[in-house]
């Protein structure tokens, strides 16, 4: 079929809103039709060239829709079923699957740009077009694999369960999954864009104590205190890691880096007292490296953990989060500043940068 994508060619170049092919779903894929995809930080990683993949490459990991078709095989979804796109869909059998860590699966051993064979199905003028993640939803349709396609209550609208598919799962996920934050606990989030303010909202329904934000712009500190902040400090005024040890009595139990930078998660561990936990969250460009004095780790026991994609259990996860929302329990929709077409995507990544927004989603008819 024929459908309208946003494919990147070039690094540094504005994405292209223009005519693909999309082949039909082979055994164990599904074809989505896009409802709504959310504006994330991480494909523009991919837009700057810090992280290397191969192009063209059709961009979008935070996506739902509807099942429009499956191949053969397939049993968990079928024609109608709302889904939400998860962007590590796992094998299922191997030993991170089946300890439970499937974010981790390396049991597919093609790079995740293709389909499980290796292959891919977007095309155009015979060029073969990459696929961000499995997911690539930045498109009016969209074939994934079937553990990519994660259904979701029909009640849910999709414009706001595409957000649940990487921003809130990320960052709420960063604390109740791969923190487990305990009730009481101090807290601090450094970066309040879309996915840290998940993890301030995380870090609510953890039962935590103090939760204080960190931005250097003053509408992401009111977006924090929106979502369950009770402090928030303007890293841009002084010194922020100063200002936390002071405000807590000698640094949080858990602090998070949300950003991506390898200076503020030097200063996550900065603001962390002995005995507490640096959750990074943030993905850095491919060569960053941050320094720790060694002594330190020792001295004060801190733990040092990575989150990647909230240590997400995406089948019974994402599913949950859903009910959480319906149920009043999460802020979704407070999340979506802006809405805009696909036409318009590299104004969205604008706004994006430029930190006008909690979060946009791309909306398709
Ligand atoms: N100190 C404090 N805050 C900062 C700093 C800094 N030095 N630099 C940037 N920020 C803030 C921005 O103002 C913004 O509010 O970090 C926030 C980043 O949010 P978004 O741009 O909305 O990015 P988001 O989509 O939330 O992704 C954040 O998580 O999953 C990863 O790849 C993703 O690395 C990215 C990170
Ligand atoms: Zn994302």
């Amino acid at each position: 079929m024929e459908m309208t994508a946003a494919v990147l060619y070039e690094p540094n170049e504005p994405l292209v809103i223009e005519t693909l092919e999309l082949d039909d779903p082979k055994d164990g894929e599904v074809l989505v039709r896009i409802v709504a995809a959310g504006v994330c930080y991480s494909d523009y990683h991919v837009m700057k060239g810090e992280w290397t993949m191969p192009l063209p490459m059709v961009l979008g990991h935070e996506g739902a829709g509807v099942v429009e078709k499956v191949g053969a095989g397939v049993t968990r979804v079928k024609p109608g079923d709302h889904v939400i796109l998860n962007f590590r869909p796992n094998c299922g059998h191997c030993h991170y699957c089946v300890v439970g860590r499937p974010v981790l699966c390396d049991g597919i051993e093609t790079p995740r740009f293709f389909m499980y064979d290796g292959t891919v199905r977007l095309h155009r003028n015979g060029q073969d077009v990459h696929h961000m993640t499995r997911t690539a939803c930045f498109a009016e349709y969209a074939v994934v694999p079937e553990a990519g396609a994660v259904p979701v209550r029909s009640d849910m609208p999709l414009d706001r369960a595409c957000l649940v598919g990487c921003s809130v799962m990320t960052g709420v996920g960063a604390v109740t999954n791969t923190a487990r934050v305990a009730p009481g606990s101090n807290v601090v989030v450094i970066g309040c864009g879309g996915v840290g303010l998940n993890a301030v909202q995380g870090a609510v329904l953890a039962g935590a104590d103090r939760i204080i934000a960190v931005d250097l712009l003053d509408n992401k500190l009111e977006y924090a205190r929106e979502f369950g902040a009770t402090d928030v400090v303007n890293a841009g005024n002084g010194d922020a890691v100063a200002r936390v040890v002071e405000m807590t009595g000698g640094g949080v139990d858990y602090a998070f880096e949300v950003i991506g930078n390898p200076r503020t998660i030097e200063q996550a561990y900065g603001m962390c007292r002995p005995g507490g936990t640096v959750v990074v969250v943030g993905m850095a460009p491919e060569t960053d490296t941050f320094e720790v004095n060694a002594l330190s780790l020792p001295r004060t026991e801190r733990a040092l953990l990575g989150s990647w994609y909230g240590s997400a259990r995406p089948w019974v996860d994402l599913p949950k989060l859903a009910d959480l929302y319906m149920n009043g329990r999460l802020k979704i929709d407070e999340m979506i500043s802006r809405t805009y077409r696909l036409e318009e995507i590299n104004t969205a990544y604008d706004a994006l940068a430029a930190g006008e927004v909690a979060r946009s989603v791309i909306v398709f008819d």
